[in-house]
């Protein structure tokens, strides 16, 4: 093994390696000190990220399996975002969390790390920073909830409250029933059980190597998750004897395996702009294209909400993510590798299906073509996203006038007016969500439905935003519109009345206003009151640093990787 990373302050007898160890030694032997990785475990465990509220007990068995392995375990706890508390938008603090925890990694003594995470934006800020101090890393994602059951059937998380509260506006659920699913949905500690962001941040993580094969997606309360934080602890000292750090295994290769993982599984939309972000730490040329490329032709083979019917705890049962993979196999690149040292392919021999209901075999696929579409147009010069296998087919290819909305507020104000004029085949546009615009870019892109229409039984309508939405929303929803409204996009420019037609198979999103109408048109007053305009702090920061949609919406200056230099003395 190569000098320690950690030598670096403790080793040798001068003044500055008795202060680095002394004030850690508190009980430790003095071999903690000599040649042994020091591991450091990035815990996002909060009270108030409910979702990771279980990790110091993860943590706990991370140690285990590093102090086997002669490394010395260290508590880190890094920012944490719960996907449901925090305002305006979890998404707004990803990057601080990401730059957060890759300056302290560099700026401790550690040698490699465990990061531990669960709720939406967690992997992927901690992704985000272990690609640009590229130390030895490796994830354990906290994992699902167990299914919730109300009034005899499934009730998924997020995917529950879309569907129930738009039951209780329509007029069919009382209430008082409402509220009495609370419980029945969140009926026990880890992340939501749907296909939502997080499962698919777990999953993806996993094809993308980053994980201990095999353990992505085990249930948050099952014994199997401590078991795999134990081997996880034991592989964190073994990837430091190896050098594994992510440059080492984290490829262009590697993401092509996880484009591939997040359509076959019907994953969350919010993957693509995380998927890019990491990329764009590594210093790997992805591009929106890549996910259209690579991922629109590969087959949906998980029925799971929002798009299908079983939970997390079903998929598990069924096989999990290395099950689906070994379906797609020739699909897969067989030079990515995994954490452990080995490919990817090399981890399926043994995969299984053990439900096909819940996990379909290739000749038997949820969606033939799945993934993600990619769509470009007058609307959205640098693209935009849909997810087929969550819109409705009808939907697919429409032309409708434009009912447009300059705020979430404007849209909460207005959307259930008996007096608005919107049927059926508008499309409802909401704009100032993007980046900078809101600012953080936050999952309102899925429009409730106006009243008067869902009394008429209207189910869904074609709507186009520059946020995002929810992993566990569905419907013909057009978002990620870049650039956003905010950074001068075309969408500020959209007025009520206008045509827009979206064709998901020629891949376009237009408004139908002639080029020299739309040059000549600026945006209206109304709109631009609309965008966020913070006078300090990290929205400051954040709203003159951030990049759009199309490139993962990090900040230009945490674009790239620093590396784990060891800088200045502290004395
Ligand atoms: Fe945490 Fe859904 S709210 S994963
Ligand atoms: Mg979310």
């Amino acid at each position: 093994m190569e000098r320690l990373r950690s030598a670096q302050w403790y080793e040798g007898q001068d003044r500055n390696a008795y202060i680095h160890r002394a004030w850690m030694r508190r009980g430790v032997p003095g071999d903690a000190f000599t040649g042994r990785p020091q591991i450091a475990i990035a815990n996002t465990a909060s009270d108030l990220t409910p979702c990771n509220a279980h990790l110091d007990e993860v943590a706990a068995s991370v140690r285990n399996g590093v102090y086997e392995a002669g490394g010395i375990p260290l508590d880190l706890p890094v920012v944490s975002l719960g996907e449901t508390q925090v305002r305006p938008t979890a998404m707004l603090w990803r990057n601080m969390a990401a730059m957060a925890t890759e300056e302290m990694l560099r700026a401790n003594p550690v040698d490699g790390v465990v990061l531990l995470g669960g709720c939406d934006k967690t992997i992927p800020s901690l992704l985000m920073a272990a690609a640009s101090v590229d130390l030895p890393a490796v994830v354990v994602p906290g994992g699902p909830m167990l299914n919730g059951t109300f009034r005899g059937g499934l009730l998924g998380c997020g995917t529950g409250v879309w569907r129930l509260s738009e039951e209780v506006r329509a007029g069919t659920l009382s209430q008082e029933e409402f509220t009495r699913s609370e419980s029945a949905m969140i009926r026990s500690r880890g992340h939501c059980n749907t296909m939502g962001t997080a499962s698919t941040m777990a999953l993806v993580a996993e094809a993308l190597g980053t994980v201990l094969p095999g353990t992505a997606g085990t249930p948050a309360p099952d014994s199997r998750l401590l078991e795999a934080a134990h081997h996880t602890g034991r592989l964190a000292v073994d990837m430091v004897g190896a050098g594994r750090r992510p440059a080492t295994f984290l490829t262009e290769a590697s993401f092509h395996n996880a484009i591939v993982a997040l359509a076959a599984i019907g994953g969350s939309t919010n993957a693509v702009v995380h998927l890019l972000a990491v990329a764009g730490r590594l210093g790997i040329d992805l591009s929106l294209d890549d996910f259209d490329r690579i991922g629109s032709r590969v087959p949906v083979l998980v029925d799971l909400q929002p798009a299908g019917r079983f939970l997390m705890e079903d998929f598990h049962r069924a096989g999990g993510l290395l099950a689906v993979l070994r379906e797609v196999r020739d699909l897969l690149d067989p030079d990515a590798l995994t954490v452990t040292g080995r490919p990817l392919v090399a981890c399926l021999d043994d995969a299984a299906i053990w439900d096909g209901e819940v996990i379909r075999t290739r000749g038997r696929p949820l969606v033939a073509e799945g993934g993600i579409a990619v769509l470009r147009g007058n609307l959205a010069p640098d693209g935009a996203l849909v997810k087929p296998a969550a819109a409705s087919p009808h939907l697919l290819r429409h032309r409708g006038r434009a009912v447009v909305f300059d705020s979430i507020e404007d849209f909460r104000a207005r959307i259930d007016d008996p007096g608005l004029d919107v049927d059926a085949d508008s499309v409802l546009v909401l704009r100032g969500c993007g980046p900078k615009g809101y600012p953080g870019m936050p999952e309102v892109a899925n429009m409730p439905l106006p009243k008067k229409l869902l009394e008429q039984g209207v189910r869904d309508m074609v709507r186009v935003c520059d946020g995002r939405m929810s992993g566990t929303a569905y419907g013909t929803v057009v978002l990620h519109v870049a650039p956003e409204a905010a950074a001068g996009g075309p969408l500020a420019l959209v007025r009520t009345g206008d045509f827009i037609t979206l064709d998901v198979e020629a891949r376009r999103i237009d408004v139908d206003v002639p080029e020299a109408e739309l040059a000549r048109r600026t945006p209206d007053q109304a709109t631009v009151t609309g965008f966020a305009a913070p006078r300090r702090g990290w929205e400051r920061l954040y709203i003159d640093h951030v990049l759009q949609a199309d490139t993962g919406a990090d900040l230009d200056f945490l674009v790239g990787s620093s590396g784990s230099e060891v800088t200045r003395e502290s004395h």
